[in-house]
């Protein structure tokens, strides 16, 4: 028999050999959810003393860590904008920078009229899609994946949270399989962006676990991006807002494709550590109000 205590050092011993960042905050999630505690709760069972059968629950879990799998994916869940989402490695993790994506497109409408219709290009998880629906509780939102894996998940969370009146989701390279006629008064999307060779450099659990075809676009991490920019126009609303997540050296270009577009109004914004992350544009000017 070992204490919890014990458990969590030689855990946390093993992760940081390992290379993990964080080691005892992730020995205390894993150890855990493999008991079925929240994380307050270990702090308060150290003495507690585990047999085998306990054990045999917390070792996969930890040699999944070991070999540099998302923590999330081992738990199967995670948190975004207030929601609890499943996640698995069919869809890539949501990010901090993509919840600021949604407060930023919540805030470009406050004190308009909401978005009716919301398109949501590159859905994974549907975590973008999950918390407009939920932001603007009387939008109808679309949330389009190539990947049938990532959409079959997507619909188990919209489903769970109770959304799936108001969600819908399709199969699409991008626009293609969206109807024609379909304006939008918002489209939203945090798709591919990075070069293969920022991937190459990233962590294991990324480069390792996350579905490669989330991560990367062609033509130094922009193609998707153009993709999603030149058909916009015809799709958007005249008031209509597109709001993307990006890289952090590619707003020059983004730019100048917005205008080259049509665009009347574009504009970058940086995320909490001051890199350029997010661009949006509107076929004609509208107030930007700045966030809170
Ligand atoms: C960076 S992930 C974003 C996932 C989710 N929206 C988020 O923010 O966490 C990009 C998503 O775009 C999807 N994708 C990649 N190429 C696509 C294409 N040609 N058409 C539609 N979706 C695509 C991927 O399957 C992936 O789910």
């Amino acid at each position: 028999m070992q204490s919890v205590l014990e458990i969590l050092q030689k855990t946390t011993d093993f992760l940081t050999g390992k290379g993990v960042e964080a080691p005892r905050y992730n020995a205390e999630v894993i150890v855990g959810h493999a008991l079925g505690l929240k994380r307050m709760q270990v702090y308060l069972q150290f003495d507690r003393l585990l047999g085998e059968p306990e054990l045999d629950k917390i070792r996969p879990l930890v040699r999944r860590r070991a070999q540099r799998e998302p923590l999330d994916y081992i738990l199967g869940e995670t948190e975004f904008c207030g929601l609890t989402l499943k996640v698995d490695r069919r869809v890539l993790i949501p990010r901090p920078e993509t919840e600021q994506l949604v407060e930023h497109v919540r805030a470009r409408f406050a004190g308009v009229e909401p978005p009716a219709r919301i398109l949501d290009l590159g859905t994974g998880s549907g975590c973008i899609a999950l918390a407009l629906a939920t932001a603007f509780p009387s939008a109808s939102v679309l949330g389009v994946d190539a990947s049938e894996d990532a959409l079959a998940l997507a619909r188990e969370n919209a489903s769970s949270a109770g959304l799936d009146g108001r969600l819908s989701f399709l199969r699409s390279d991008w626009y293609s399989a969206v109807p024609g006629d379909a304006r939008f008064d918002a489209i939203v999307s945090n798709p591919p962006y990075l070069t293969e060779a920022e991937v190459a450099e990233a962590q294991p659990e990324v480069r390792n676990h996350e579905p490669p075809n989330a991560l990367v676009a062609p033509e130094d991490g922009l193609r998707d991006l153009f993709t999603i920019i030149r058909g916009a126009p015809v799709r958007l609303a005249p008031q209509g807002l597109l709001a993307l997540e990006t890289g952090i050296a590619q707003h020059a270009a983004l730019l100048a494709e917005l205008a080259a577009c049509g665009f009347a109004a574009a504009d970058s914004v940086k995320d909490l550590t001051g890199r350029d992350r997010f661009v949006f544009a509107s076929p004609v000017r509208r107030e930007a109000p700045a966030l809170a």
